[in-house]
């Protein structure tokens, strides 16, 4: 295996800027320094005036394999992420047929060897019926078992109250939850549909999926994982009301966390007269305020984590009438960016990025060895360039469904390089196809 050495990069780690140099060997960093420039390496690459970060976990993606591979797969979706700079993903079940026992969780771990270029991790998903699966998941091999507390895209649903108990009493694994109350969600639509005879719009669709819909479910997730000691991570919220279910501070230690998805820290309701269903997605993009009070519990620790929730759906199926269209928007080539060009906008720190999208997730997933640039983990890398600019169009963007909603977009930030278990997967132009680089992630959980 080629060993590689970065010489004179500006390192963001654990809170940290440090110009280094980094020695890769056998997949992992072996050795930082400050004057490793004669290291004996097949390759060297002077990265003065770049930084180096630790490649983006991203603990929530959809690369819609097995059953739904027009609108994505593993190979396509894999090398988007790996072109914007996530080094390991975390996918979901809500495939077809959906992932909801341990043979199917299996062989879509089969499907991702030889074919994934970032590593990976899937999660089994959760019905009203299928507890006896759930227990029987290896806490040290799997991320997690997701809970669609609300539905959304596909027909994963657990809304009967015993099955939930179980769930939340019983998993041997961190729960993942989605959390939007259904019947609320009916409702609103029933409203809306006497008050507007004709075809409802997009932007509705936070009326729809409204704040009190997220605030009974996140509630709920929140009181059953305080009544049962369980071990909750809520997906993407949308809204200030929900924030206060959460607690401030650093992650170590929590067993109740929540995250934030790049298009709801991006777009407001604002957005949707000129996107339309480009930015349909569930949980509903909410207000300006409500993006504003999701970026302050980034500061504050209340939101812990940022992912993706990247969700490709046809352009076709985007551009029917707001009912007919699907809901998920393709996203992971441009969140790295996005969250640097937050940075620049002074919206969070460089390290506070890093904090949020490699060491929270590795944190809390307790991932083994990847998330941090330390001596003897996985050289999972990225090269960045904060000079320069990510301009993003349909036509240039690597998602099988061809399109972006960040079409038009500049970010002040640039992907140089990407490094997966210390092989170079992205030069900056081209994502190199070496899909033996790629491992299955391991969690240390006992
Ligand atoms: O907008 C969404 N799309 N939210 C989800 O929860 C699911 C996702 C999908 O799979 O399309």
């Amino acid at each position: 295996m080629q060993t590689t050495l970065i010489l004179n990069a500006r390192v963001i780690n654990e809170g940290q800027q440090q110009q280094c140099d980094l020695l890769l060997e056998q997949g992992k960093i072996a050795r930082i320094g400050d004057d490793l420039q004669h290291c004996p390496a097949d390759r060297v690459i002077d990265a003065e005036g770049l930084y180096l970060l630790p490649g983006m976990i991203d603990d929530q993606v959809h690369f819609r394999e097995p059953g739904l591979t027009a609108k994505g797969d593993i190979a396509t979706e894999s090398a988007a992420a790996v072109a914007g700079g996530i080094t390991s993903y975390m996918e979901m079940p809500n495939v077809s047929p959906p992932t909801l026992d341990l043979a199917a969780l299996e062989a879509k771990y089969q499907r991702a060897e030889g074919r994934s270029l970032a590593n990976y991790a899937f999660y089994l998903g959760a019905s009203n019926s299928n507890i006896e699966q759930i227990r029987r998941v290896d806490p040290n091999s799997v991320c997690g078992v997701k809970v669609f507390m609300g539905a959304s895209t596909g027909d994963l649903l657990v809304d009967d109250e015993l099955a939930l108990e179980l769930i939340f009493r019983d998993s041997p694994v961190l729960i993942a939850t989605h959390c939007e109350d259904s019947l609320r969600i009916a409702d609103n639509l029933k409203r809306l549909r006497e008050t507007h005879p004709g075809e409802l719009n997009a932007d509705m669709h936070p009326q729809i999926r409204d704040v009190e819909a997220c605030y009974a479910s996140s509630s709920k997730a929140v009181e059953l994982a305080k009544r049962f000691g369980s071990n909750l991570h809520v997906l993407h919220l949308t809204t200030a009301k929900e924030l206060a279910l959460f607690q401030t501070g650093a992650i170590e230690g929590k067993r109740i966390t929540a995250e934030a998805c790049v298009h709801h820290l991006w777009f407001s309701d604002q957005d949707y007269a000129e996107l339309g269903n480009r930015i349909k997605c569930n949980p509903a993009v909410k207000s300006a305020d409500d993006r504003a009070a999701l970026r302050s519990a980034l500061l504050d620790g209340r939101l812990d984590i940022v992912a993706t929730d990247h969700a490709p759906h046809l352009l076709a199926e985007k551009e029917q009438s707001y009912e007919s269209a699907p809901a998920g928007l393709p996203l992971v080539e441009h969140a790295l960016p996005l969250m640097l060009e937050l940075a620049k906008q002074g919206v969070l720190s460089l390290e506070q990025v890093v904090e949020k999208v490699s060491h929270n997730p590795a944190i809390r997933y307790a991932i083994e060895g990847r998330g941090f640039i330390r001596e003897g983990y996985a050289a999972d890398l990225v090269l960045v360039d904060l000079d320069g600019e990510t301009s993003v169009t349909d036509a240039a963007v690597r998602y099988k469904c061809r399109w972006s909603p960040f079409a038009g977009q500049r970010f002040r930030a640039r992907i140089c390089s990407t490094f997966v278990n210390g092989v170079e997967l992205f030069d900056g132009e081209q994502v190199l196809c070496r899909p033996e680089a790629a491992q299955r992630l391991r969690f240390n959980r006992r």
